[in-house]
């Protein structure tokens, strides 16, 4: 059996937040040299951006804080939940759909909230900033390695 943890960062079309979040998480394992303790992915509820790369807004952004985005956007399946221990939600959204998806009462325990784990910012979901300016890019990154850092901490 395997001792790793493995995370799945979900939000709606898994070209900005999630992928953003799998960067940030990868990023900081592997500084802290855990990568070998997680498997890290990312998907989003809804499909019809399968296949593209990261939106060019967040990967700008994200690059200018040190993480290339480099992961292609998939739906979540039913088999996720065979496959990882940590299923996130990015907003409360994601995570009614999560819970819906989630084949048994015992998987549903494994959906649980990104904001959970924020605790720099006063604020209960990681908001879509997929028709907002550069700022609200920025501001998901900022939340998205607040919380990354905390949910290590937590599982590790
Ligand atoms: P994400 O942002 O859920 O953070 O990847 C979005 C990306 C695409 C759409 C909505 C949100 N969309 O409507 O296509």
């Amino acid at each position: 059996m395997s001792c790793k943890k493995s995370i799945l960062f979900v939000c709606l079309g898994n070209i900005c937040r999630s992928p953003a979040a799998e960067g940030v998480f990868n990023s900081l394992i592997k500084n802290d040299s855990a990568e070998e303790l997680f498997i890290v992915d990312s998907a989003g509820t809804y499909g019809g951006h399968a296949g593209d790369l990261p939106d060019s807004r967040m990967r700008k952004a994200a690059l200018k804080r040190g993480y290339d985005l480099t992961s292609r956007s998939r739906k979540v399946i039913t088999n996720d939940f065979d496959i990882f221990d940590i299923i996130v939600a990015m907003d409360d959204s994601n995570y009614d759909n999560l819970i819906e998806l989630a084949p048994t009462i015992e998987d549903r325990d494994k959906v649980c909230k990104f904001a959970d784990y924020i605790i720099s910012y006063d604020i209960d979901h990681v908001p879509d900033p997929y028709y907002e300016g550069a700022e609200g890019f920025e501001y998901v990154l900022d939340l998205l390695e607040d919380g990354c850092k905390n949910l290590i901490a937590a599982v590790k």
